[in-house]
């Protein structure tokens, strides 16, 4: 991916007070996103209905992250992590993130996330341990400087 320096590094902060909320069905294909999460991502709901979640991954991310994320709701448990999301416009912004199973009748049918705003010292402490986790990994590592 090619990337215009200056706008991949423009941060939206979210709200205080804002949940972003998306749903996905078993496979991570999103049925549900609320405004909140559109407008902080900078998609259209029309456009992220039916596409993988990973429509907002950021290349900061490593891939360790998911598969823990994966296996953790797999085995039917809440996984709760850091995430650095990709806005459509290749601006960023951090979030916590609670991810789990929906289930009805006691059957697990979808996957659900809500995401909440954390501290700039929680983003540069993940930004440190994500970079030196893909760099471990041999995954593409990009210097990020704060000031
Ligand atoms: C409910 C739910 C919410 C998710 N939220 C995000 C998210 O905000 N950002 C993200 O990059 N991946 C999220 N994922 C993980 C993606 O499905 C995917 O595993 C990840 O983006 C890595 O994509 P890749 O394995 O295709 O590279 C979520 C998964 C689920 C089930």
């Amino acid at each position: 991916m090619e990337f215009n320096e200056s706008e991949f590094l423009i941060e939206t902060e979210v709200p205080e007070h804002e949940l972003i909320i998306s749903r996905t069905d078993l496979s991570g294909n999103i049925t549900y996103a609320n405004e909140t999460f559109c407008e902080i991502s900078g998609y259209h709901e029309s456009e992220f209905i039916g596409k993988p979640h990973s429509i907002v991954r950021h290349p900061d991310m490593p891939s360790g992250a998911f598969k823990d994320l994966w296996s953790t709701i797999q085995a039917g448990k809440q996984w709760i992590g850091i995430i650095k999301n990709m806005r459509k416009d290749k601006g960023f912004y951090w979030v916590e993130a609670i991810v789990s199973g929906v289930y009805k009748n006691g059957k697990l049918v979808e996957y659900k996330s809500l995401r909440t705003p954390i501290s700039c010292e929680t983003k540069l402490k993940y930004q440190r341990l994500y970079d030196k986790m893909r760099a471990e990994s041999s995954e593409k590592i990009r210097k990020v400087i704060y000031e």
